[in-house]
């Protein structure tokens, strides 16, 4: 998953990942990746950004190492948490023998019709509404009464064929 980063960063580290040549690998190759990289006495294989160096490093641990939801770990002189970027969720602990990055991204609430409730957090994923000002209205009434959520339900938005003037209130389903 891509990291956000202020735009000058991002251009950074990708000259900087060109010239040696790592983003880290898929997660699914980490496995792999360390049994060729880390040895019996430091077995756990690591992937993590550097913000000092600006690029992301490799590295071995003696033992996997796990912040709480909503944080990731970095490289700043040592290990220290991070919590996510804005478009990423992590609702259980991090593992740094697992990822880079904080693992979800979240909902955008861009499908025709639809808006943001609200952002979500670190731990939570953004929840979309039906843009009832523009005639909108949820497709399938979902749980709460006035937003969706996107990771258990279908949050599809219709415009409805109101008469002129007739606004929709908040949550108004047909
Ligand atoms: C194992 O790897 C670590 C660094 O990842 C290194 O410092 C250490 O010397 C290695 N040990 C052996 C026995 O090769
Ligand atoms: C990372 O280590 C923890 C604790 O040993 C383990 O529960 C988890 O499954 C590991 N994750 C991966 C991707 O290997
Ligand atoms: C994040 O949002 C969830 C769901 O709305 C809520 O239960 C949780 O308390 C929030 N966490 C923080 C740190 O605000």
């Amino acid at each position: 998953m891509a990291p956000i980063m202020p735009l000058a960063i991002v251009i950074h580290v990708m000259f900087f990942a060109f010239a040696i040549g790592i983003p880290c690998p898929h997660s699914s190759q980490w496995k792999l990746r360390g049994s060729g990289f880390c040895n019996n006495t430091y077995p756990w294989y690591n992937c993590l950004y550097d913000e000092n160096r600006m690029q992301y490093t490799e590295f071995c641990r003696n033992h996997p190492k796990f912040q709480r939801p909503g944080y990731k770990f970095i490289i700043r002189g040592n290990l220290d948490g991070k919590q996510c970027e804005d478009t990423y969720y992590q609702p259980i602990k991090f593992w740094t023998n697992g990822s880079s990055n904080c693992i979800f991204k979240k909902s955008t609430c861009n499908e025709e019709g639809q808006v943001a409730f609200n952002n979500g957090n670190g731990t939570s994923n953004r929840k979309c509404r039906c843009d009832y000002t523009a005639g909108y209205a949820f497709v399938t009434k979902p749980n709460a009464k006035c937003f969706c959520d996107p990771e258990q339900e279908d949050c599809a938005c219709y415009l409805t064929t109101c008469k002129p003037f007739h606004l929709l209130t908040p949550g108004q389903v047909s």
